[in-house]
């Protein structure tokens, strides 16, 4: 197994918009696990108005499906996170110093809106990162105005560990997204990569993104993006 660390899934049942049962949550474990991930993260939404579940629920289905994980796939280690929506609800956790972070660490997985970059982002990670925390911004590739100029990503990457979605990566879907996901990695400007799988049927995808970087950079990239900069990241390091 190459021992991949997946930062960013939705693979907890009826929590979110992704895996809708436990079966389903096996079937993209054990999907993952083939394409060489050792290390899942399941970062369920937070994002006020739209996903809210609550934090001791979230935390009970993930202790249902760790165990189950023990027994029928042993290999692989499930840690809890959570995709933060840049929200109210986000603020007043960071004001409180207890943001769902990874494996109740120093880093935590953030989300922004598409359209319109939240005012002041960068001096707001900039404080944030003061406090020893560490944040993640999920999918950099998906934001309209790292689209137009990447030298916002490279800024926002002084202060926040860049995460594309492998899929991106792959060449399919949005074509702005593809050409931006693949210039931050092939530029050195994203720090990892990973899944985003919400569904079975993102597999293939995730796959070929893996696979792309690999025919791209070579097995050196893959190493550095899915096993030694995801595991910094874990520990709060900004890599
Ligand atoms: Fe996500």
């Amino acid at each position: 197994m190459a021992h991949y660390v997946d930062l960013h899934s939705h693979l907890l049942p009826g929590l979110d918009d992704g895996a809708d049962s436990l079966a389903t949550c096996l079937s993209m474990v054990r999907a993952l696990a083939e394409m060489g991930f050792s290390d899942l993260c399941a970062t369920p939404h937070q994002f006020a108005g739209r996903f809210e579940p609550p934090l001791d629920q979230v935390r009970l289905t993930f202790d249902q499906v760790s165990r189950e994980i023990a027994t029928v796939l042993p290999k692989v280690r499930l840690l809890l996170g959570a995709e933060n929506y840049w929200d109210d609800v986000l603020a007043s956790r960071l004001r409180q110093g207890e943001p769902p972070c990874y494996d109740g660490g120093k880093a935590f997985l953030f989300e922004i809106s598409p359209v319109v970059m939240p005012p002041r982002l960068e001096a707001a990670l900039f404080d944030i990162r003061v406090t020893g925390r560490l944040p993640v911004l999920a999918h950099p590739e998906r934001y309209l105005a790292v689209q137009r100029n990447p030298a916002v990503a490279e800024s926002l990457g002084r202060q926040a560990a860049l995460l594309v979605d492998l899929a991106a990566l792959s060449g399919t879907g949005d074509r702005a997204e593809v050409k931006t996901a693949r210039r931050l990695v092939e530029e050195g400007m994203a720090h990892a990569a990973a899944s985003d799988m919400h569904d079975p049927e993102d597999g293939p995808s995730i796959a070929s993104g893996l696979a792309w970087i690999e025919k791209r950079l070579g097995a050196n990239a893959v190493r550095q993006l899915l096993n030694e900069n995801p595991r910094r990241i874990l520990v709060g390091q900004l890599p």
